[in-house]
């Protein structure tokens, strides 16, 4: 049931400048997410009447993920007044005016924050009804957060920011968590308040707080029971960390579902992953994306797949892949290249050091060693031999190539695009196919092989070689 008397405000319009990154902070993505997306998804679950998000630095990325995320979020581009306040406030200002009743403000770099954590939190504000309630967290070391500043009685006095707190205050270990709910009335009257006197020069939103307290409104801070909960990123390490964190929630919710991941530790799985039961998935492997792997499916060790659709009972070993099908039953690596575009039917095989791109390979046909097959179409139940070249580009343009069904191409061939083999051809060792093959030809176009005796002890004599061929030539077959 949508909540008619919430409205989410998500904080989107900071640089990130601890990042150091060309990217903005919150579309660095953890679990294949944006940041933002994280917390976006979060908000979605909450079913509020409005969200607006506040962007400014690289606003247009910004925007266009959000807007794909939740379609029906107003887009809010923060003026050139710096501060968590100034982008409540705008946000606040972008409320239909017939809105009434909380305010959740997020920031937009808490990708952990989950649903059950924010109605909690909502109910709590509704029961006790203060002005605001905001989470907080104990964190071992506090560095860089605003810290919670407890009056003797213990409640809520206020905020203060790392860079303007005194050594006391920095000893406070309870920190100000960026996740918070107002009464829309309360908090309009004091944003008005703010100022931006102080170390960093911007109208800060943890200053509302103080505000209220002084007014003589309700204000409370609820710890939060797990720290990560509200963890935020600012630079690269938080990045990996709240990443880790969250990979190890995934691993372990496939491992409930019935998937056998071995090793937890070196294996990575997006969030936009799916794995039915009894897949497994072993060591150093990555899925990615949209990949999606049916059951009895075994992937890895070592293999990355991103975009790709495995089929039940295929095997993919050693193996990179993007936007990949592989039929059920297959079999692919060790160490396959498969680019998008590739297609590999039920039971086939793409083996050894092979690269595929843009290949339909059909049921049960193989490429098993060393070969590249690229703007192809091969049919069922063909053998394409080792070492296989389908050479698909004539210096100007890409060319493609046609094998039927049933066809046996002989080690070292190279298909010279474009080309059609016939259902039922066969075609030489070293062939190289300019022509089209009719359906059950053997195509072969090597010179025959000339034999010149004695040429080694002729012409490079007094060699190890030489040697060698006139000891072979001198012994007789019995000795041999
Ligand atoms: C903020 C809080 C701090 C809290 C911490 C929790 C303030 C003043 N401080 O600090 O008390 O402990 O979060 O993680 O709020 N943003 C805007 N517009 C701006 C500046 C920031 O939209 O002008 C957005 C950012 O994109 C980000 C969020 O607000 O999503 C927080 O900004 P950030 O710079 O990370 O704030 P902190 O310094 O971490
Ligand atoms: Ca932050």
């Amino acid at each position: 049931m949508p909540d008619n008397n919430l409205a989410i405000v998500i904080l989107a319009a900071g640089q990130g400048t601890r990042m150091k990154s060309s990217t903005p902070k919150l579309l660095h993505p953890i679990a294949g997410v944006p940041l933002v997306g994280h917390v976006l998804a979060t908000a979605r679950a909450l079913d509020a009447a409005h969200v607006v998000a506040v962007v400014r630095y690289e606003r247009d990325r910004l925007a266009e993920v959000i807007s794909s995320e939740l379609p029906d979020s107003i887009i809010v581009d923060q003026d050139e007044v710096p501060g968590t306040g100034r982008a409540v406030e705008q946000a606040v200002d972008a409320l239909p005016a017939d809105f009434e009743g909380d305010v959740l403000v997020v920031n937009g770099d808490v990708p952990l924050l989950d649903a059950d954590t924010l109605s909690a939190l909502v109910a709590r504000h509704r029961e006790e009804r203060t002005a605001a309630t905001l989470l907080s967290a104990v964190l071992d070391d506090a560095t860089g957060y605003g810290r919670i500043i407890r009056g003797e009685s213990g409640g809520l006095d206020r905020i203060v920011e790392q860079k303007d707190a005194s050594v006391e205050e920095r000893a406070v270990r309870e920190i100000n968590a960026g996740v918070y709910l107002f009464t829309l009335g309360a908090l309009r009257a004091q944003l008005a308040n703010l100022t931006t006197d102080n170390a960093q020069g911007e109208k800060y939103l943890t200053d509302v707080v103080g505000l209220l307290r002084k007014a003589g409104n309700a204000v409370a801070a609820i710890p939060v029971a797990e720290p990560w909960l509200v963890e935020g990123v600012n630079d690269r390490a938080q990045l990996s960390a709240q990443a880790l964190r969250l990979n190890s929630f995934i691993v372990r919710g496939w491992q409930m579902a019935g998937v056998t991941i071995q090793d937890p530790a070196s294996t990575w799985i997006d969030l936009t992953v799916s794995l039915a039961p009894d897949v497994t998935v072993k060591p150093g492997t990555q899925l990615l994306g949209a990949t999606a792997v049916e059951t009895g499916a075994v992937i890895g060790p070592d293999t990355t797949l991103v975009d790709c659709e495995v089929g039940e009972g295929a095997e993919v070993k050693r193996t990179d892949a993007t936007l990949a099908v592989i039929g059920a039953g297959a079999s692919v690596g060790p160490f396959s290249f498969l680019r998008p575009g590739t297609i590999l039917g039920a039971d086939g095989k793409i083996g050894a050091f092979v690269e595929t791109k843009n290949a339909r390979i059909g049921a049960g046909s193989k490429v098993p060693h060393l070969s590249y097959v690229g703007d192809a179409e091969i049919g069922e139940q063909s053998n394409i031999g080792a070492g296989s070249i389908f050479a698909n580009y004539d210096g100007v343009k890409k060319h493609s190539s046609v094998v039927g069904s049933h066809v046996r191409t002989g080690s070292h061939g190279v298909f010279v695009a474009p080309v059609r083999i016939g259902d039922g051809a066969y075609t030489g060792a070293g062939t190289v196919v300019r022509k089209d093959v009719p359906a059950g030809a053997l195509a072969i176009n090597v010179a025959p092989q000339r034999n010149m005796d004695g040429w080694t002890e002729s012409h490079r004599p007094g060699t190890a070689a030489a040697e060698a061929a006139a000891r072979a030539q001198h012994t007789s077959p019995e000795e041999n």
